[in-house]
């Protein structure tokens, strides 16, 4: 607990350009636990070392993305957004705990196995151990919930192992953290291949909406999804494009898939994925024009990242304390 409210922690990659997945997964849910939570939201810079990044254009879409975080409305006042890598903690509490990490637990992973499959000519260590940094992240916080899409409950469950077997050797260090799956939009599939996860890193950018796509491009990424013959606008595990679209359209206008499926009842495929569009660009427009004012604002963010990470370093800083003497780290003189 932090001023008597629960902890909640999250974050993303500073990788690529975040996608409709990104928002509908897991931004979307962030603002609406936001008021009631203590929150912790970083730019998971660290994690995007596992992939090689071009140093210029990485520095600029790291500080794009925290820029992103408040365009979509969360409160850099309220709560705290922040860089990981500025707070050194993540890096140290992440060795820590790979002394408390199996070699067998981490290669069941399957984004794991995933990406070595993706980047077979750079299958690194960090790829391999970036669930241990993951643990630190949340553990670091003592965080009660963390909101994220269904591709990240595994990270999750290894984080609650690795937790439970640092407490039971050492007593109450961490708390243990709870997954938050939203009941929408927790896995939204590609356009193009609606058996497949809507992801930054798919090189057919037609399979997914970016943030920052102009509503052009947003219809014409609608019109060309994917779907299927029959003509009926339903939601069923046969109709994997259609039920995609009905999902992002739900999530979007904030109604029931039920409710979504009566208002297109006897409608086309054309005039729903439209519609689709719509209820997309609805969400996408006013959050790019105030990223868009935003980035005029240097001194404004600079102020943000300044304040924000003193703030993450004073609580992690007193978790990572308490591991180092549970562990029987000498402690620094004063
Ligand atoms: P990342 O950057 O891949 O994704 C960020 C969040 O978006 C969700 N997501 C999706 N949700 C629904 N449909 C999709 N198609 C989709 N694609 C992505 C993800 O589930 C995630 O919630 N390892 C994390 C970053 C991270 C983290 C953490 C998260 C590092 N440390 C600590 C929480 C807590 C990741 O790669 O997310």
């Amino acid at each position: 607990m932090i001023n008597d409210k629960k902890v909640l922690y999250s974050g993303m990659q500073a990788t690529g350009n975040l996608t409709l997945g990104n928002y509908l997964g897991a931004l979307k849910n962030w603002l609406d636990l936001k008021d009631e939570y203590e929150c912790f939201w970083g730019v998971m810079d660290l994690h995007s070392l596992t992939v090689r990044q071009e140093p210029a254009e990485f520095r600029k879409k790291a500080r794009n993305l925290l820029i992103l975080y408040i365009a979509a409305g969360l409160d850099p006042k309220e709560n705290c957004i922040y860089f990981q890598s500025h707070v050194s903690a993540h890096a140290e509490l992440s060795w820590l705990l790979s002394c408390f990490t199996y070699m067998g637990e981490l290669n069941r992973m399957t984004q794991f196995k995933e990406k070595s499959a993706k980047h077979s000519d750079n299958i690194n260590a960090g790829l391999f151990t970036y669930p241990v940094l993951m643990a630190a992240d949340i553990l670091l916080y003592q965080a009660d919930y963390v909101p994220v899409g269904k591709d990240q409950k595994q990270h999750l469950e290894i984080t609650r192992d690795i937790a439970e077997r640092f407490n039971s050797i050492y007593g109450d260090v961490f708390t243990i953290p709870e997954p938050y799956i939203g009941k929408g939009g927790a896995k939204i599939m590609s356009l193009q291949d609606p058996l497949k996860k809507m992801s930054k890193s798919d090189e057919n950018v037609n399979g997914s909406i970016y943030l920052m796509d102009d509503a052009d491009t947003v219809v014409r990424k609608c019109k060309r999804a994917v779907t299927d013959s029959d003509g009926e606008i339903r939601y069923a595990e046969e109709k994997p494009g259609i039920s995609n679209l009905l999902e992002i359209y739900s999530s979007c206008s904030n109604i029931s898939i039920a409710d979504a499926e009566k208002e297109f009842a006897g409608k086309g495929y054309g005039d729903f994925k439209l519609a689709v569009a719509e209820a997309v660009n609805a969400v996408l427009a006013p959050m790019q024009k105030e990223y868009e004012r935003l980035q005029k604002e240097k001194d404004f963010i600079d102020g943000i990242i300044k304040e924000n990470d003193e703030k993450a370093a004073y609580i992690a800083n007193k978790t990572l304390r308490k591991a180092r003497k549970k562990l029987g780290l000498t402690e620094k003189p004063r």
